[in-house]
């Protein structure tokens, strides 16, 4: 039986604007910011992110939903479709095919994760967490998540992980068979509102903290929300390229930009639609739950329990699964608080992964011409053995780790620069701002004509050429030396140390990832090549 591919659209505004919200915001607003901004010293971070977000955030984030659109027109929804419209060549589809290829690779990892979020608000809710000691709660989270030895899947007993996986990966399927706008569209309409609400309720109670304990009078509000955003030596630090690379990063990761998910988003929408505001709108509302509310929430909480220390080196997930724990238990009502966090976490982290999914539903429907149902089947199992090897390889989680470094950080620099040289140079900007215009309630600024043409694809190129060498090849600007970085090293060996198998395997996985989108790509060339004679005959 086929079931009838049914043309599918968002049903308001409003719910395309909160649909690409909900991507945008996730864990990396709340984790991911906020880590960053206190390891670099915040007032110099904040200036190469804001300067990031203006000459490449928005840039690409227009691009992304015009030439969505536009193909969107012709009827190409996935990444590869669209291409195939917006360049001649018969190979330009395959540029497309990382839109697929990243967003479904980090689903794998992502899903994971959303878990964790998932099972830090039921143990908060049921008072299983509820630690006073850095070791107990480091002990906890490595239990849990399986930090410390590989093959959690197949061992019986301690993994709780594994069913919070099941469940949350059920959900995120079923929302996305539902539909655009009955599934995503529907969920994102409460879930955001909802999210806001709850980092409002944690944020109020940072806020009145005061000075929680007496004895300490120099770890209170003011100086928490200090060591945030307090400017450090703004002109010196300024010089470190390595903060314009983590900001420029943070601006991609957290926008959802150059992943492939907003193109796809926006090919369901018609000429009538505005589309410039609507970008900026969920950007904004973006940078909203970004600055304002993850730059107020975890850090300065972490700093008035902990102190300067407690908070110094933790990574991205370190302070919010090690830290944030022993902060909610020195709170009053510790287990309320924590399950308000942990399902704030856990409804950003949802409406991202969501987002994830639909670029590889529309791919497989245009590729294979097959319906809903089929898709759905076939990108969930696809996804389930990916999300399987991410869960097993769990020892110090290495596989996710890989994924996250060559997919979540390396790949999306390479489309997002495919995508700005697009629009600026292929499409072209005087096309591409007619396009963009059509249906607009705002209009670009003419400067951005320039900033598209000329300096966000400069930029981005500086910033990914100094990204290879510095955290591919390991380059040392003190000494000039090179020394590949452990992700390289991992791959290949170093002297005395052998390749890490698990990485290996994880590159392997990207790479089987990539055959398999390649291969439908180039099966599928055939028919769209008529729906293309079609479109080029009018
Ligand atoms: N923007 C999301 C966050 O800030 O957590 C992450 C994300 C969403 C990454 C969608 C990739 C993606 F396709």
């Amino acid at each position: 039986m086929q079931s009838s591919p049914k043309p599918e659209g968002w049903s308001s505004r409003l719910g395309v604007i909160l649909a690409v919200a909900g991507s945008a915001v996730g864990l990396g607003n709340f984790l991911r910011f906020p880590g960053l901004a206190a390891q670099y010293g915040s007032g110099a971070f904040m200036i190469a992110y804001f300067i990031s977000l203006v000459l490449i955030g928005i840039p690409i984030c227009w691009a992304e939903w015009t030439m969505g659109r536009y193909a969107g027109q012709y009827g190409f929804r996935s990444s590869p479709g669209i291409f195939s419209v917006l360049i001649k060549h018969p190979m330009g589809k395959y540029l497309g095919a990382l839109g697929v290829i990243i967003p479904v690779c980090i689903y794998m990892y992502y899903v994971y994760i959303e878990a964790w979020c998932a099972g830090y608000a039921w143990y908060f809710l049921i008072g299983k967490i509820n630690f006073t000691t850095p070791d107990q709660v480091s002990d906890f989270f490595q239990k849990f998540v399986g930090s410390t030895q590989d093959g959690l899947v197949v061992q019986r007993g301690s993994n709780q992980v594994v069913l919070f996986l099941v469940i949350v990966f059920a959900l995120n399927f079923v929302i996305i068979y539902r539909g655009l706008s009955k599934g995503i569209e529907f969920f994102c309409k409460w879930a955001m509102p909802a999210l806001i609400f709850l980092a409002i309720i944690i944020l109020l109670r940072v806020l009145t903290l005061g000075t929680p304990d007496p004895a300490k009078p120099d770890q209170n509000v003011l100086s928490g929300l200090g060591f945030m955003w307090n400017p450090g030596q703004v002109g010196k630090e300024l010089l470190n390229p390595q903060l314009w690379l983590a900001a420029a990063g943070q601006i991609f990761f957290s926008l959802s930009v150059g992943f492939g998910v907003i193109i796809t988003y926006a090919s369901y929408l018609t000429r009538k639609d505005d589309i410039v505001l609507s970008g900026l709108t969920a950007s904004s509302a973006n940078e909203f739950c970004e600055v304002a509310l993850g730059g107020l929430i975890t850090v300065p909480a972490a700093f008035m329990f902990l102190g300067a220390a407690g908070v110094a080196g933790q990574g991205t997930f370190g302070l919010g699964f090690n830290v944030l724990p022993l902060v909610f238990a020195k709170m009053p009502f510790p287990g309320f608080f924590g399950t308000v966090f942990f399902t704030l976490l856990f409804l950003a982290a949802i409406t991202s992964s969501l987002s994830m999914l639909q670029p590889g539903i529309a791919f497989l429907e245009e590729a294979l011409g097959v319906g809903r149902k089929v898709s759905v089947t076939l990108l969930g199992a696809l996804t389930a053995l990916g999300c399987l090897f991410v869960v097993n390889f769990s020892k110090d989680l290495k596989a996710l780790d890989t994924i996250d470094f060559w997919v979540g950080t390396f790949l999306i620099f390479v489309l997002a620069t495919i995508l700005i040289i697009t629009f600026g140079w292929i499409m072209g900007v005087d096309k591409g701002f007619e396009e963009a215009h059509q249906g607009a309630h705002i209009r670009i600024p003419n400067a951005f004509r320039f900033i598209i043409k000329w300096v966000s694809p400069a930029f981005l190129l500086i910033i990914f050429a100094l990204w290879v060498l510095f955290n591919v090849f390991g380059w040392n600007i003190d000494t000039g030396q090179f020394q590949p970085t452990g992700y390289v090293a991992d791959l290949i060996g170093q002297p005395g140390k052998e390749p890490n198998q698990v990485a290996r395997l994880s590159l392997a996985l990207i790479g089987i990832v990539v055959v398999f989108t390649v291969v439908l790509i180039s099966a599928a060339s055939t028919r769209w090549k008529k729906k293309l004679t079609g479109i080029k005959a009018n």
